[in-house]
């Protein structure tokens, strides 16, 4: 089925009424058709839908815009791929009124609450670097529609501006945000990085970052050339890779905003 949408780069689409997760039904094209040309896939549900770090993404039917993309990494940092595709969606929002930001690594957040959020995996097959960016939008969810713990963390687009949102249309238009974003990252990252960081309003605060290593609190200061976060502890800059990082520590000690 399709929606009538080009995919990015002009790749096919491909719609599904339900599928596991876009990023696994991205990764299996990839995998039987490696010399590419990659391909947009989009579904209504995902049974088996994934967040970072393997938590569960909640995809109910038609609620969201459950959408993930192929193509080749083809010179653009692999550090930025999650900033550039967030920063396409609060970008994308933006235009339509919506004031979305971005916070570190790969969330879009209006109001505080988490809207959006972007899964990356670089993969292999035939050799080549491929990316499959997953990226998750809220629309017409209500409240009840989130698991209880979700509650006050997690917003819709409906929730946020009273109307229903057409996936399809939101489709089109953030792919081609998308384009002009891996287009700006490839041929000027640290320009790229510049406009991140003003989608984010979050800079001089403090925050608790979760990582790998454990946990520490800081000041966000900049993002650095590897897309890194870098926070300033008092005692030292520590530049994190990974982690999960929440705002307004501690007042608002949560560690993971999903
Ligand atoms: C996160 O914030 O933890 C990342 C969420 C990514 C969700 C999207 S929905 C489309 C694609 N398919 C998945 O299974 N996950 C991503």
């Amino acid at each position: 089925m399709s929606w009538g949408i080009e995919g990015l780069y002009g790749q096919p689409h491909l719609h599904f009424a339900a599928v596991d997760s876009t990023n696994e039904v991205a990764k299996r094209l990839l995998m039987r058709a490696p010399e590419g040309p990659g391909a947009t896939v989009t579904a209504d549900y995902q049974w088996a839908g994934r967040g970072r770090g393997s938590r569960r993404w909640h995809s109910a039917r038609g609620m969201g815009l459950w959408l993930s993309c192929s193509f080749l990494l083809g010179g653009c940092h692999p550090g930025h791929l999650a900033l550039v595709a967030g920063a396409a969606v609060a970008e994308c929002l933006r235009r339509r009124g919506v004031p979305a930001a971005v916070k570190w690594p790969n969330d879009v957040l209006v109001n505080g609450k988490k809207l959006a959020g972007v899964l990356g995996e670089v993969i292999r097959p035939g050799g080549k670097q491929w990316v499959v960016l997953g990226i998750g939008v809220n629309l017409n969810q209500v409240r009840d529609d989130f698991p209880a713990e979700l509650w006050g963390r997690a917003t819709s687009l409906k929730m946020e501006t009273g109307r229903w949102w057409d996936p399809h249309q939101l489709a089109g238009q953030l792919l081609r945000h998308l384009e002009q974003w891996l287009l700006r990252a490839r041929r000027e990252p640290g320009e790229a990085l510049r406009w991140w960081k003003g989608l984010c309003p979050w800079w001089g605060q403090t925050i608790r970052a979760h990582t790998p290593l454990g946990a520490l609190t800081g000041r966000a200061v900049d993002v650095d050339a590897e897309g890194r976060l870098v926070v300033d502890t008092g005692s030292g800059m520590v530049a994190l890779s990974s982690g999960e990082v929440s705002i307004g520590y501690p007042c608002d000690e949560v560690g993971d905003w999903r």
